[in-house]
């Protein structure tokens, strides 16, 4: 026992030094880089000084208007600190030189790339990957990225965006982790880790880019770009978690969205940029405009180019992407008193920092060589993980007489305009991607049933019918394949080939570029040319599986009632055919769950599971009450649930057992409930805990995930699964925006989706 205790003394003792020695080593760093930095500074002209903070596109991808030309002379004068979306290792040594050898200071530049969902092995597109639920295997995805990206000349990536959305039709909701708060936290910290590793200063790591803070998921009527309003007290509790998760784990810098907030837009928001982030979150890091951030504000209505450029470096924005409005006017407005030239130093300083702690001084080539970029790359070992990563985040929306997992035999009928379409396997903000390499699902389907079975293909449908809305959707290099013929001749021939067929595979949705920045719609059903397809297919009688591709939640009520099985795939990535055809064909049982709700139709947007339960609910099983709060034309509940998704077996919860009728402020609380697998198959399942807080100073959601645990279970195996609640877990945020827990009733629920749960409550004290 002594002994032990001993053993303990010694242990935590140990830990104390580490952590003392850390913290020294940490602050001897942070001496020697403010020496470093100091030093580097004392040599800056006011002109140099501006160039840091001045971030042009490079011209390979542009998300906007292009505003600066002659790049390479600029980078000769020291007007520029950072370029941004270049492709290639050998481009960038090529600029990197130009800055360190012809510049007069050799300070080295910072290359950012939208490296949103893998680099050239691409994983799902975001949304899809919050639905694996899998933290772990996030974690993974983003450490690949960062091992290509940095292989390939990128040291800074404007990832993770951590957008709460709750409006799909809202195309951005694509790249982010869905509508809640708690899995969004998760999964921002999961990316910081995986980008940034345990240490920026080496090879194969880069620095992330929380964006867009803040508050841009929750546009206006969904339309991108759109104005946002919201209370502080939502703010804080429903969509700044996730920012703040992300700049806890250490993120280097953060992307100011587009929007406004309280009448303010984020770039030149000096209460979110300077007293929010940096004074009470402590951020350290650097904070960057988005694309023409300072030049849009002139057409938000606050004023000349030289205007909002000051306001925004008052706020506390410290580069400038696009918009050369730091580079060209923050002189003239220096001579004028408007800003300091104090303001000017702190921004710069917070360039040189990244930069520094990037190890750029030490080695401006570091991620610049090329037998990295040959070798580390699109790797079979990468493209192999990005297979088993797809599967995980497809979700088995319906499997009426499990007709899926489907037997390699016989003849399918591969049908729909997304069936033979390599480059949209990738998704939304695939840039580094090589289209022609993507798995389409047809050469998935090929590659698992080899000669086991015969697949006959027919296109079936254009994405939509309207040439113009198609063109719209066919750009970056994803083709739609637009095909001329009409209509009922396309349906005819899908039929055809479905009479011939033992099972219909229809991959329908939405191309990869229906989804993502500046693709806000405001339908989001099926498009109708694509339903006629289904129906004609469902008619000949021949089972079908609808395979659906999309970037955002779909109200596909209809093909819910009518098609027998669906399969929500998103966008998964390079190798996105063979990963679907593994789910079809029962070589993974499908796990992922929604981290969206889906609406029946698009008037219920926004609809999202951790909603107030207003004065007037309904009455529980009712879908209209007169003067309750309702619609006359729809049920409340949602087409599918947040948290909801299917398996080939079924999982049975019983038995939740709480620890303890009461929870101290001190103490712990456990949570237990019994899973087991009663169904056909092994499979994973994703087990979920909700609270509600039942009295509280101010309303609380009628439930709020607090945990979550993926567990794999085998056929009849059964686990008890435990959590562990605390007090701390019930804070929230109240009316003085305090984060506290008031004591009081609390219900605790948990199960397979939000809605489908057991229950049990419990007391704080
Ligand atoms: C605009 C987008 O809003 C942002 O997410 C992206 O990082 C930049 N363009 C740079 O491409």
């Amino acid at each position: 026992m002594k002994i032990f205790r001993l053993f303990i003394v010694a242990f935590l003792s140990a830990l104390f030094l580490m952590s003392c020695s850390k913290d020294k080593l940490q602050q001897t760093e942070d001496r020697q880089m403010n020496a470093f930095i100091d030093d580097l500074m004392g040599k800056m002209t006011l002109e140099e000084k501006l160039g840091q903070l001045n971030l042009p596109s490079s011209g390979d991808i542009t998300t906007g208007e292009a505003r600066s030309s002659d790049i390479a002379e600029k980078i000769r004068d020291g007007k520029v600190g950072g370029l941004f979306n270049i492709k290639s290792a050998a481009k960038i040594r090529d600029v990197q030189k130009i800055a360190v050898e012809e510049s007069r200071l050799h300070i080295p530049l910072i290359f950012g790339m939208d490296v949103i969902h893998g680099y050239q092995t691409v994983f799902p597109i975001p949304l899809g990957l919050s639905c694996s639920w899998d933290m772990e295997l996030i974690e993974k995805s983003a450490r690949i990225a960062a091992q290509e990206a940095s292989a390939d000349g990128i040291c800074w990536t404007f990832s993770p965006m951590v957008d709460i959305a709750r409006d799909p039709r809202w195309g951005r909701i694509a790249e982010g982790s869905g509508e809640d708060a708690y899995l969004g936290s998760q999964i921002a910290k999961a990316m910081v880790r995986g980008y940034q590793g345990d240490d920026l200063r080496k090879n194969n790591t880069i620095m992330a880019c929380v964006k867009h803070f803040a508050l841009y998921g929750a546009a206006e009527a969904g339309r991108d770009y759109n104005t946002t309003d919201m209370s502080r007290i939502r703010m804080y509790n429903e969509y700044l978690p996730p920012y703040k998760a992300a700049v806890d784990a250490g993120a280097g810098s953060v992307m100011v969205s587009f929007n406004e907030i309280d009448g303010i837009p984020a770039t030149a928001n000096k209460w979110f940029i300077t007293d929010l982030l940096r004074n009470q979150w402590k951020f350290s890091g650097f904070v960057v405009t988005d694309y023409t951030g300072i030049f849009e504000m002139i057409d938000h209505g606050l004023g000349d180019l030289k205007t909002v450029s000051a306001l925004a470096l008052k706020a506390g924005t410290d580069m400038d992407m696009v918009s050369e409005g730091f580079l060209t006017t923050l002189s003239e407005s220096l001579k004028e008193g408007k800003i300091s030239e104090k303001e000017i130093d702190r921004a710069c300083r917070r360039v040189l920092e990244a930069k520094y702690r990037l190890g750029l001084f030490d080695d401006p080539y570091k991620y610049c060589d090329l037998k990295r970029a040959e070798t580390e790359i699109f790797t079979s070992e990468n493209r192999q993980a990005a297979r088993e990563i797809a599967a995980q985040s497809f979700v088995l929306l319906k499997n009426d007489k499990q007709i899926l997992p489907l037997q390699a035999k016989g003849t399918i009928a591969l049908v729909g305009p997304l069936a033979d379409n390599r480059e949209n396997m990738p998704g939304t903000w695939s840039v580094a991607a090589d289209f022609s390499k993507a798995v389409s699902l047809f050469d998935g389907l090929k590659n698992a049933v080899g000669n086991q079975a015969k697949i006959i293909y027919a296109k079936g449908a254009n994405v939509v019918d309207d040439p113009e809305l198609d063109a719209r959707v066919s750009v970056f290099g994803k083709p739609t394949q637009w095909d001329n013929r009409p209509k009922n001749v396309m349906i005819a021939e899908a039929v055809a080939a479905a009479r011939k067929a033992d099972v219909v595979i229809a991959a329908v949705g939405e191309p990869a570029e229906m989804s993502g920045e500046c693709s806000s719609r405001s339908n989001i059903d099926l498009p109708e040319n694509q339903r006629e397809l289904l129906e004609a297919l469902l008619a000949t009688g021949k089972p079908v599986v609808m395979v659906l591709f999309n970037g955002r939640p779909l109200s596909i009520s209809w093909e819910k009632a009518h098609v027998p099985a669906i399969l929500d795939v998103w966008f998964g990535g390079s190798e996105a055919g063979d990963a679907i055809a593994d789910v079809l064909f029962g070589n993974v049982n499908p796990s992922g769950k929604l981290s969206a709700t889906f609406p029946q139709n698009v008037g219920q947007v926004p609809i999202f599971y951790n909603h107030k339960n207003t004065g007037r609910p309904l009455a529980e099983g009712k879908w209209f009450q007169k003067f309750r709060s309702n619609y006359l034309d729809v049920p409340n509940d949602p087409l599918y649930p947040f948290g909801y998704g299917l398996s080939y077996t079924t999982f049975e919860y019983k038995n939740l057992n709480l620890s303890n009728p009461v929870l101290t402020k001190s103490g712990k609380l456990t949570v237990s409930v019994e899973v087991a697998n009663t169904g056909n198959y092994d499979g994973a399942e994703v087990v979920q805990l909700y609270v509600r807080d039942l009295v509280g100073s101010v309303t609380r959601p009628v439930k709020e995930l607090k945990g979550f645990q993926k567990i794999f279970l085998k056929k009849g195996e059964s686990r008890t699964v435990e959590f562990t609640l605390t007090e701390e877990d019930l804070r929230f945020y109240n009316s003085n925006l305090d984060f506290v827990s008031e004591p009081g009733e609390f219900k605790v629920f948990v199960g397979t989706n939000s809605d489908d749960v057991l229950e049990a409550g419990f007391v704080l004290k």
